[in-house]
């Protein structure tokens, strides 16, 4: 099964098809704050200026059956897999629709803090473009070094667990690479990922389209 949280336009030369390949490939499709804006959810004034020009071309862009497929995906979806009580969000859990940002570990500790003990033991989020993994334990919120381009996380019952699974579209954690996560239900384990693509065309196609220069240049560095 492949869940996809949110964010799928607004970075990138290719809106309709990344929203077409998001469809075609995930099981539970949920929206990001872009989504959200496009559909009229949130102002453009919560953006950045480059976010707000390339929400200019991206929303001119975007055809009717592509806004009619992002409206149709979710803000979180929660389930259980394996042992697992399991919930999937953009941005923070514990306020989903405040577009929070979990940045590090004093974010994380105050979202374990406002999600009861009976929340679910594992939030797979992602908003923030760089994979981090944070666990509360007796002891306290603790956040695993996530630097190394490949991570497996032993997960332990009883402990709760969040997990950034950083960004396919525009890493920001130094590694140009997109991210991604596998729950291992048999394992009990979690494996951060990358795999390589070709950036620079990538990159090219952002600046054929005339989108601001920096987007076309950060998708080469991950930064
Ligand atoms: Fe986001």
């Amino acid at each position: 099964m492949t869940v996809f949280l949110g964010d799928a336009i607004d970075y990138c030369a290719f809106p309709n098809e990344c929203v077409e390949g998001v469809e075609e490939v995930s099981d539970i499709k949920l929206y990001g704050n872009h989504e959200a804006c496009v559909l009229g959810m949130i102002d453009e004034e919560y953006f950045t200026d480059t976010a707000k020009q390339s929400l200019k071309w991206t929303k001119k862009t975007l055809c009717s059956s592509s806004i009619k497929t992002i409206s149709s995906w979710e803000l979180t979806n929660k389930n259980l897999y394996g042992s697992w009580e399991t919930v999937f969000s953009h941005s923070s859990y514990s306020s989903p629709d405040s577009w929070e940002y979990i940045f590090g570990q004093k974010e994380a500790k105050k979202e374990f803090e406002k999600t009861s003990k009976e929340s679910p033991g594992l939030v797979f989020i992602g908003h923030t473009h760089s994979p981090a993994v944070y666990l509360l334990d007796s002891s306290g919120c603790h956040s695993v070094p996530c630097t190394k381009s490949q991570l497996e996380i032993d997960l332990k019952p009883g402990l709760r667990y969040i997990v950034n699974v950083g960004s396919s579209g525009q890493p920001r954690d130094g590694i140009y690479m997109p991210s991604y996560a596998v729950l291992d239900t048999e394992k009990n384990s979690v494996f951060l990922g990358r795999f390589d693509y070709d950036a620079e065309t990538a990159s090219k196609e952002i600046l054929n389209r005339g989108l601001p220069k920096n987007l076309a240049l950060r998708i080469l560095t991950g930064t």
